[in-house]
C-alpha cells in the first residue's frame, strides 16, 4: 500500500539530527494513518489513533525544541519567526486535543491530512530557509538538491490543521 506520507530523499536539509527527527515525526504520521484507516470500535480519546496523536504532540514538542536550540547555536536571525510558527502549530495541536478530549471534535483524516501538509511545507520552506543559511554561514555541507521541490511543493503552502 502507498504510504500516506512518502518521504523524498530531496527534503533532506543535509542537518543530520533535524532530518532523523522528520523522517521519525513522517513515520508517526504514517502510522496514525494506519490507525485511522483501521477504524475499530473506540473512538474519541479512547482510540488507537487518538493516543498515537498525544505521542505526535510530544515528538513535536521536543523536535521544535532541539530544533530551535540548533538554530540558537547557529545564531540564526529568522529564530524569531521560526518559533512563531512552531507555537502556532502547537498551539494548534493542543486545541485539537482538547476539543477530542471534550468530546466537541473528531479526529478525522481531514485534520491529519492538514497536519502532513503543515509539516512537508515547513521543512520545505522555513526549515529549508534554515539550512541554506546554515551552508551560507558555516559553509558545512549539505545535500545538494533541486531548487524545484520548494516550488513543487509551494501549493500546499498556508494549511492550517482545521
Ligand atoms: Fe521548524
Amino acid at each position: 500500500m502507498k504510504p500516506f506520507l512518502r518521504w523524498r530523499d530531496d527534503w533532506l536539509l543535509g542537518l543530520d539530527e533535524l532530518d532523523a527527527q522528520h523522517l521519525a515525526l513522517a513515520e508517526l504520521l504514517n502510522s496514525i494513518h494506519d490507525s485511522l484507516s483501521a477504524g475499530g470500535t473506540e473512538s474519541g480519546f479512547s482510540s488507537d489513533a487518538y493516543r498515537r496523536l498525544l505521542d505526535l504532540a510530544e515528538m513535536t514538542r521536543e523536535h521544535f525544541r532541539d530544533e530551535e536550540h540548533v538554530m540558537r547555536d547557529q545564531g540564526y536571525p529568522g529564530l524569531g519567526d521560526h518559533h512563531r510558527e512552531h507555537a502556532l502549530l502547537l498551539a494548534e495541536l493542543q486545541d485539537l486535543i482538547r476539543h477530542i478530549e471534550e468530546g466537541t471534535r473528531e479526529f478525522t483524516m481531514q485534520t491529519l491530512t492538514a497536519l502532513k501538509h503543515w509539516q512537508i511545507d515547513h521543512v520545505l520552506n522555513s526549515d529549508r530557509e534554515f539550512a541554506d543559511y546554515c551552508r551560507r554561514h558555516t559553509g558545512a555541507e549539505s545535500a545538494a538538491r533541486p531548487a524545484s521541490a520548494s516550488r513543487q511543493i509551494s501549493s500546499v503552502s498556508h494549511h492550517s490543521i482545521h
